[in-house]
């Protein structure tokens, strides 16, 4: 009984690492109509595994917003397929949508999106509260403590520094322990202190939790944290590194022309 759970948990645990978080198939986006159309993704095949930090970088323009948005079911693709795990997010209906975002997917925006009105300590728990879905307090102060917010739960989001913000949200997206997290520029707002500690805890989600990461970034700083880069440009995939360093990402954005 013993050695069929530990045998569980192990297969469990390999599944969770080796499995794929989310998947594109010959994802296609285009904006507007006639001479006006704008292909922001042009057939994009694509897999990121689970338990893996994957970067997404490509100039200005190059579709990563319209990919990571068609990958977590925030917005459809014109044609294509996307997969958060094994479902198919063109399966499901928009109450299903939103609740596989809601149970299934964490995310982090660049302008933080925290919520004004709240304290930080609530803005992280306020997606659990609203579903009505007890929150782990373990590891509420597991997550406040490894970002240094701790005695920052009371503030309003206003009175507190930019990295601090982003390290709420940072709580916010991992308190429900999504499947996978999407984080969109994370560090463009901040300063390169800032920008490192944040990473860096990044980093450790993948490496001590097991949490999946994609990360859009055009920072090569940024993306060195990753285990994968994938670079696009015009809306496809051109280009992949694996564990690159910062000045390998660099080299490359220069092959690209970027
Ligand atoms: N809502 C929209 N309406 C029209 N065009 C859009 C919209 N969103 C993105 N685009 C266009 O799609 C292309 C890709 O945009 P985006 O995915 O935001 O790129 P990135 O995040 O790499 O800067 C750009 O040409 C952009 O102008
Ligand atoms: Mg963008």
């Amino acid at each position: 009984m013993l050695t069929n759970s530990l045998d569980a948990a192990v297969a469990q645990q390999a599944a969770k690492q080796d499995g794929s978080a989310a998947r594109a198939v010959a994802l296609v986006k285009t904006y507007g109509k006639g001479d006006a159309t704008v292909r922001a993704l042009d057939g994009v095949t694509l897999e990121f595994q689970r338990g893996r930090f994957a970067a997404v970088m490509g100039p200005s323009g190059s579709g990563k917003s319209t990919l990571m948005h068609c990958m977590a079911g925030l917005d459809a693709p014109t044609s294509g397929r996307a997969f958060i795990g094994d479902q198919e997010l063109g399966d499901l209906d928009d109450g299903g949508l939103t609740d596989l975002r809601r149970e299934r997917v964490g995310f982090v925006f660049q302008s933080f999106n925290l919520v004004p009105t709240l304290t930080a300590g609530e803005n992280i728990t306020l997606g659990a509260d609203l579903a009505g879905v007890a929150v782990d307090r373990s590891w509420f102060d597991t997550l406040v403590a490894q970002l240094g917010v701790a005695d920052r739960l009371s503030h309003r989001p206003s009175e507190l520094s930019g990295g601090q913000q982003q390290r709420i949200a940072c709580a916010r997206a991992l308190i429900g322990r999504p499947e996978l997290i999407f984080a969109d520029e994370p560090t463009g707002n901040l300063d390169s202190n800032a920008s490192a500690e944040l990473l860096a805890f990044l980093r450790a989600a993948v490496s001590e939790h097991g949490q999946s990461i994609v990360m859009v970034t055009h920072d090569p700083r940024a993306a060195a944290y990753a285990d994968r880069v994938v670079f696009l440009a015009d809306g496809r995939v051109v280009a992949e590194l694996r564990a690159p360093s910062a000045d390998d990402v660099l080299e490359q954005m220069k092959r690209l022309g970027s």
